[in-house]
């Protein structure tokens, strides 16, 4: 009895792993390609090929060179009626919760009620079409946690780079203010003052799993400190994390709306400008010079001002949203123009995950070529996360992820909020 449930056990335990892990056998996977998005080199190709082996795309190219190559036996896989593009990558999400009630999430919301429900976000990012995310702060090393399970095909969800808790300062974006002083948490804290307590967090960070360090440079919208722009931590502090950081092989990605702060975090050598929101010219030139990336939010200011009243969120943070949503925007444009790198990140997890793309028809309207926005969840994310030898673009040696959708994202960019297929490392997810 013992035996066959253990072998019962195993039975279905093979059966899950080969649903949730990428193919790991040298299996041999060929996809027909209608139309197939070179975001390489900017353009899109008509009748291509792709050759799979295991978790690894061996061939892509034209369907005649291609096709004869597969093995005998060969799964094929016919996408001819539709555009194949990479994987999508989202350089800033929160994937490990969604937002419900203000004060519910802060009071009656356990870490464990958090854990236990994350894998389900991880996986409808997943069947969205993102195949790789950058996940920018979570709490209780939940992220660590999840990536690893991940990792291990123990559930579905895309592939991640995490980076812990969100580092800031005393009374900071990442600090719970506006409350009793005597209301304590029961949590890791992220709060760091001063560059030894600051190393000294970022070091625990990187020995219990973060890929990456989030500084909070400046205030913010979702949190009860008041100025939303204004910088939290020094010029000295800032250069700080972004030296440690590096000590360890490591980048940084800063939360900065404000002027001052973006331009501190830039100077310090930070990889990316998370939100941007209220950037300067000399702000845009910095990055340019630095080759920092922007990674801005531009969609979520809708979902805020729709929903977040309803949600019982202060006025006062209402109130900050609409100083930042029109300006960032604007802010956008003009550092687009300006030529800044563009990665895309959408800060899902303050609304929906699974609607990440939405936020690819705002970067039109703002600026970007289809094209350009379809880079920038791309080969310019696989950039930003170091990452460009197996995520962001169809080539020999990357993994097989791979998705596709009916109509031309080209023509109408929408047409990614609705991705029919979804590979993840040779293993069909959708
Ligand atoms: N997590 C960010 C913050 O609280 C969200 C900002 C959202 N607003 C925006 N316009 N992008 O600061």
């Amino acid at each position: 009895m013992i035996r066959r449930a253990a072998s019962l056990c195993l039975v279905t335990l093979l059966a899950i792993s080969s649903v949730l892990a990428q193919s790991t056998s040298k299996e041999v996977t060929l996809i027909k390609a209608g139309r197939l998005v070179d975001v390489k080199n900017g353009r899109v190709l008509t009748d291509q090929a792709i050759l799979i082996e295991g978790d690894r795309i061996k061939e892509v190219g034209p369907s005649k060179d291609i096709a004869p190559h597969a093995p005998p036996g060969a799964k094929v896989i016919d996408l001819s009626n539709s555009t194949v593009l990479p994987g999508l990558i989202d350089c800033h999400t929160h994937v490990t919760s969604q937002p419900g009630n203000y004060y519910e999430d802060i009071f009656r919301r356990s870490p464990i009620d958090v854990a236990v429900t994350a894998h389900v976000y991880a996986k409808r990012t997943l069947e969205a079409g993102f195949t790789t995310i950058r996940d920018v702060g979570a709490g209780e090393f939940i992220d660590v946690a999840l990536r690893n399970a991940i990792n291990a095909g123990s559930v579905a969800g895309p592939r991640m780079q995490v980076a812990t808790l969100t580092i800031g300062s005393t009374g900071g974006h990442g600090d719970i203010t506006g409350f009793s002083p005597y209301l304590k948490f029961g949590s890791f804290s992220g709060i760091a003052d001063g560059v030894d307590e600051i190393r000294k967090l970022i070091r625990f960070e990187i020995k219990n799993g973060a890929d990456l360090i989030k500084l909070l440079a400046t205030a913010g919208v979702l949190s009860e400190e008041e100025s939303v722009g204004a910088p939290q931590f020094s010029q000295e502090e800032m250069n700080a994390v972004v030296e440690e950081t590096a000590m360890w092989g490591k980048k940084v990605a800063a939360h900065a709306h404000g002027a001052e702060g973006i331009k501190r975090a830039v100077r310090a050598g930070v990889a990316s400008i998370e939100h941007g929101s209220l950037i300067d010219d000399e702000g845009i030139q910095l990055m340019k010079q630095k080759g920092a990336y922007l990674v801005a939010d531009i969609y979520n200011d809708d979902y805020i001002l729709a929903e977040y009243t309803r949600l019982g969120y202060p006025d006062k943070i209402i109130e900050k949203e609409k100083k930042v949503g029109r300006a960032q925007r604007e802010n956008f444009q003009r550092a687009v123009k300006a030529g800044v790198k563009i990665a895309f990140g959408t800060d899902a997890g303050v609304y929906p995950h699974g609607w990440n793309a939405k936020q690819f028809a705002h970067m039109v309207r703002w600026g970007l070529t289809p094209m350009q926005a379809i880079q920038s969840a791309t080969v310019n994310a696989a950039d930003l996360l170091s990452w460009s030898d197996r995520v962001g673009a169809i080539e020999p040696g990357r993994f097989a992820d791979i998705i596709a959708v009916n109509r031309d994202p080209i023509a109408d960019i929408t047409v990614l909020e609705q991705v029919s297929f979804v590979m993840k490392g040779g293993a069909v997810i959708k």
